[in-house]
């Protein structure tokens, strides 16, 4: 069976998508699915922010297919690993897990790369500098991942 895990952040247009978009690069897609949500639902049914489809392309990957969705508590479920981007959205998850095989399945992405406590900042109010710097930092941890999957 496949692992499944799911990338979560606060919009799911910025950050997540990117998680999803460079983790199925770096991994085989029978072995792993890979899918992302996001704890708020303001931009449901919409594509990745254009700023997050573009740094993407950038890098040789397309993320334009993906639709925005919001984080279920069906989610832990449906998947093995739940990774946060930052700390509120780590919150936003637990408080929704009922047991604690649910809560064992949610970590911050960063904690990958050996750090703790360590966030991918929201850079929805920045310029394309800060995506830059988020997709350097989801990138270096997905190699992590992909590296111990
Ligand atoms: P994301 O960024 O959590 O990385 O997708 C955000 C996108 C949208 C909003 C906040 C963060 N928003 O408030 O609409």
């Amino acid at each position: 069976m496949a692992t499944k895990i799911l990338m979560v952040c606060l919009g799911n247009i910025c950050r997540s998508p990117l998680a999803q978009g460079i983790l199925e690069k770096k991994v085989d897609p029978k072995k792993i699915i890979v899918d992302s949500a996001g704890t708020g639902g303001y931009h449901l049914g919409k594509p990745p922010d254009p700023r997050s489809i573009s740094i993407a392309l950038k890098n040789g990957i397309d993320i334009s297919g993906q639709r925005c969705r919001k984080f279920s508590p069906q989610d832990f479920d449906r998947f093995d690993h739940i990774y946060a981007m930052d700390r509120s959205n780590f919150r936003n998850i637990i408080a929704h897990a009922t047991n604690k095989t649910d809560k064992a399945k949610v970590r911050l992405l960063l904690d990958a790369l050996g750090s703790k406590n360590q966030e991918v900042p929201d850079p929805y109010y920045d310029d394309n500098d800060g995506f830059e710097k988020v997709f350097a930092l989801i990138n270096a941890a997905c190699d992590a991942l992909a590296a111990k999957l």
